[in-house]
């Protein structure tokens, strides 16, 4: 069955951006919160140009294998100038949600803008029985508090970025996590959690 689930790379006091992210520059001040992509001498199997450590190149490949549609907030998708490539994922259609309609920038774009709930229909009917991979930080945390999120990855780098945008905001009540996998890579441990219903 379809899961929904959300990797992001996230500094250690919990940001996914540095300072002004905006349109072209989507981590602001933040890049190194990218570093690990290319890190490493294994090439990923999925994103062409992606050389990763070993222990990255394996947690990263499953995850990213097993992604069959990208749901993105629509701060997520301005500030990656509408992914000028049709989608953030090499084979995956994007998903994009927001409160108000526009065109979609191209084939592999579909936009909605009635909600969390419906946004994550369209994104399963698009994965066609893969997972959905969740992007932003208030549209993973809108997905949350719906209860429509499965798992949970954080891509923690060692760092103190001290502003940003914030991978999780406030959430109506607590939500119990599961610890699947904990791997340590040299510059990045990546947490793999189930969220518990
Ligand atoms: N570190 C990483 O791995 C990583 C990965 C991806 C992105 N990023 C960066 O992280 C930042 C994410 O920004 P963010 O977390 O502030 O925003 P976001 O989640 O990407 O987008 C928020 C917007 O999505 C729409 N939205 C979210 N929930 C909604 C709901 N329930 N109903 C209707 N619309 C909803 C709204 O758009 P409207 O305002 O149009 O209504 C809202 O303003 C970006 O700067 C991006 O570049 C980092």
């Amino acid at each position: 069955m379809s899961k929904v689930i959300c990797g992001l790379a996230v500094s250690v006091d919990g940001y996914i951006t540095g300072r002004e992210p905006g349109p072209g520059h989507g981590l602001g001040d933040g890049g190194a919160l990218f570093d690990w992509y290319g890190s490493g001498d294994v090439p990923s199997r999925v994103f062409d140009g992606f050389r990763l450590t070993e222990p990255s190149a394996r947690i990263f490949d499953e995850l990213a294998s097993r992604v069959g549609a990208t749901l993105a907030g629509h701060t997520t998708y301005t500030d990656s100038n509408r992914f000028a490539e049709g989608a953030p994922h090499p084979t995956a259609p994007l998903v994009v949600l927001s409160r108000s309609d526009f065109p979609p920038a191209n084939p592999r774009q579909t936009i909605v803008s009635t909600g969390i709930d419906d946004a994550v229909d369209v994104a399963k009917r698009a994965a066609d029985g893969k997972d959905v991979g969740l992007m932003g930080g208030v549209l993973v945390t809108e997905a949350l508090a719906a209860g429509l999120v499965d798992e949970l990855i954080l891509h923690q780098v060692p760092i103190l970025l001290g502003a940003g945008r914030r991978f999780f905001h406030d959430l109506p009540r607590h939500i119990r996590l599961g610890i699947l996998e904990v791997v340590a890579a040299p510059d990045v441990t990546h947490l793999h959690y189930e969220v518990k219903r």
